[in-house]
C-alpha cells in the first residue's frame, strides 16, 4: 500500500446554512439579520425576487427581495450567489430604496457573474403560462422565476457576466425573439417596449456594482478563516424536487442547493439552521394539509398579519405540520431549529399540532409522492395555550410553562434542538438558547 502522508489542518472557517422548513415566509430575513454580525459574509444561494425577506429594526420595516439580509448590519459583506436569478429592474429599485435610507449598499454587495438574468420576456412568459393554466395556476409571484430557470437548465440563459460582453445586446435579442415566438402560442396581451427600455436602463445603472467570481471569493474567504452564513429563500415544501410538485418554485431550496448555488463544498458546512413558524402558512395554490378554512385560520391571519411581503396576497393559515417538518429536517440535515411568530398564538386557549396524515383510512407520517387530489385528514394532538403576552420574556428558562411544553414537544418529535424563539417582528424580539 502506498504511503498516505497527509497533514490534518483544522480551519476555524465554516459555512452555516439558514433556510425555510415550511412553505416560505418563515421569518428567515429576521433571523439572518439578527445573526449577521456573527459572520463575515452573508450569501444568498437560490431564488430571486419571488422572495420577500422582512427586517424590522427600531420599528422601521425593510423588505429585501434579492439582496441578502445582512445588508443592514454594518461591515458585513453580502454576496448574491450563482444560484440566484436577478431582475436588474427590481435589484436597482431595492438598492435605491436602501441607499435612500442611508445604507451603503454598493460597498457591501458582491454579485456572482454566474447568476442568471431575468429578462422582461421571462416575466411575460410567467404571466402567460399562469393565465393559460386557469384554475390550476401555481399562484406564481409572476417575477419570471420559472422561465428564467428553464432557460438556465435549457442552456439558453444570459448571465450577469454576459452584461459586460460587447455582443450582449445581440445575445439578448436572440433570446427575446425566441420568447416572442413562444408567446404566439398563448392568447396573451402584453407590451414589452417600456419594460425592456427600463431593463436596459437598470443594467446601465448597475454597471458600477462589483461582479465577481463568487466561488473563488467565498472559498478564499474560507481559507482565511472567515465565516459564511448561506441564506435560503422560499422553503423546503416549495423545493422543485421535494416540495408539493407542481405547486412549487423552480429552484432547489434545500441544504444541498447552498453548495450548488455558491460553489461551496459540503465538507465546508457546519450548522444547518432551519426556520419554522409556530404554525403554518402558504401563499399561492397547492396542497396544504393543515389549512384552516374557519375562524381559527382567520384569527391566525389577522394576529400574524399574514399577507405576502412580495405580492401582498393573504397567506393561507393552518396548524403546525409535523410530518412535513420531519421531512424537511431529514432532507436538510437540520442541526438546530428557530421557531418564529410564537407571539401570534398568544391568544389561543388550545393549539393543535398535526402528528400524522390519515389517507384512505390509514395513518402515515411520511409525505406521499403525490399530495394533489388526495383526501388528507390531519391527525391532531392538542396542547394548552399560554394566553399571555411574551413581550417581557428574554430567556428560555422564564417562558410560560405551556409554551415550554409546546417547544419541548416539537423538539422531541423532531429530535432537533430549538435554539431560537422569535416573539415579535423586531430584531431584538428573540430568545436565543445559551
Ligand atoms: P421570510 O420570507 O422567511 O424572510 O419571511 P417574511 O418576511 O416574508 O414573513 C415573515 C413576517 O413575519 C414578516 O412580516 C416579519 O416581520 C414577521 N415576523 C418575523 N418574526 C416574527 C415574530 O416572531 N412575530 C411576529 N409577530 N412577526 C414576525
Ligand atoms: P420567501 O423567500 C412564500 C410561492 C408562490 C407560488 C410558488 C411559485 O419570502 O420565503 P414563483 O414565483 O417562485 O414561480 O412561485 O412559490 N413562493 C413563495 N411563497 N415565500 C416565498 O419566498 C416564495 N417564493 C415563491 O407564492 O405559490
Ligand atoms: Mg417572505
Amino acid at each position: 500500500m502506498a504511503d498516505c502522508n497527509f497533514q490534518l489542518v483544522i480551519f476555524k472557517m465554516y459555512t452555516d446554512i439558514l433556510l425555510g422548513l415550511q412553505w416560505g415566509d418563515e421569518g428567515k430575513g429576521k433571523i439572518v439579520d439578527y445573526l449577521a454580525d456573527k459572520y463575515d459574509i452573508i450569501a444568498r444561494f437560490q431564488g430571486g425576487p419571488n422572495a420577500g425577506h422582512t427586517l424590522v429594526i427600531d420599528g422601521v420595516k425593510t423588505v429585501l427581495h434579492t439582496i441578502p439580509s445582512g445588508i443592514l448590519k454594518p461591515g458585513i459583506m453580502n454576496v448574491i450567489g450563482n444560484g440566484v436569478v436577478i431582475d436588474p429592474t427590481t435589484l436597482l429599485k431595492e438598492i435605491n430604496q436602501l441607499e435612500a435610507k442611508g445604507v451603503e449598499v454598493k460597498k457591501h454587495l458582491l454579485i456572482s457573474k454566474r447568476a442568471h438574468l431575468i429578462l422582461p420576456t421571462h416575466k411575460i412568459l410567467d404571466a402567460a403560462s399562469e393565465a393559460a393554466k386557469g384554475a390550476e395556476k401555481i399562484g406564481s409571484t409572476l417575477r419570471g422565476i420559472g422561465p428564467t430557470y428553464m432557460d438556465k437548465t435549457g442552456r439558453n440563459g444570459l448571465r450577469i457576466g454576459d452584461m459586460l460582453e460587447k455582443d450582449f445586446r445581440q445575445r439578448y435579442e436572440k433570446i427575446r425573439d425566441k420568447h416572442l415566438h413562444l408567446l404566439t402560442l398563448y392568447n396573451f396581451d402584453f407590451s414589452l417596449k417600456e419594460i425592456e427600455a427600463q431593463w436596459f436602463e437598470s443594467i446601465e445603472q448597475l454597471s458600477s456594482l462589483q461582479f465577481i467570481d463568487a466561488e473563488y471569493y467565498l472559498n478564499n474567504a474560507l481559507r482565511s478563516d472567515k465565516k459564511i452564513l448561506a441564506e435560503g429563500a422560499q422553503g423546503t415544501m416549495l423545493d422543485i424536487d421535494f416540495g408539493t410538485y407542481p405547486f412549487v418554485t423552480s429552484s432547489n431550496t434545500v441544504t444541498a442547493a447552498a453548495c450548488n448555488g455558491l460553489g461551496i463544498a459540503p465538507s465546508k458546512v457546519r450548522e444547518v439552521i432551519g426556520i419554522a413558524k409556530a404554525y403554518c402558512t402558504r401563499v399561492g395554490g397547492g396542497p396544504f394539509p393543515t389549512e384552516l378554512h374557519d375562524a381559527v385560520g382567520d384569527k391566525i391571519r389577522s394576529q400574524g398579519n399574514e399577507f405576502g411581503a412580495t405580492t401582498g396576497r393573504p397567506r393561507r393559515c393552518g396548524w403546525f405540520d409535523l410530518p412535513a417538518m420531519h421531512y424537511a429536517c431529514m432532507i436538510n440535515g437540520v442541526t438546530q431549529i428557530a421557531i418564529t411568530k410564537a407571539d401570534v398564538l398568544n391568544n389561543f386557549e388550545q393549539i393543535d399540532v398535526c402528528t400524522a396524515y390519515e389517507i384512505d383510512g390509514k395513518q402515515m407520517q411520511e409525505i406521499p409522492f403525490d399530495m394533489i387530489g388526495k383526501q388528507i385528514t390531519p391527525v391532531y394532538k392538542s396542547v394548552e395555550g399560554w394566553q399571555q403576552s411574551l413581550e417581557s420574556f428574554k430567556e428560555f428558562s422564564e417562558l410560560p410553562a405551556q409554551l415550554t411544553n409546546y417547544m419541548n414537544f416539537l423538539s422531541k418529535e423532531l429530535n432537533t434542538p430549538i435554539s431560537m424563539l422569535s416573539t415579535g417582528p423586531g430584531r431584538e424580539e428573540l430568545l436565543v438558547r445559551k
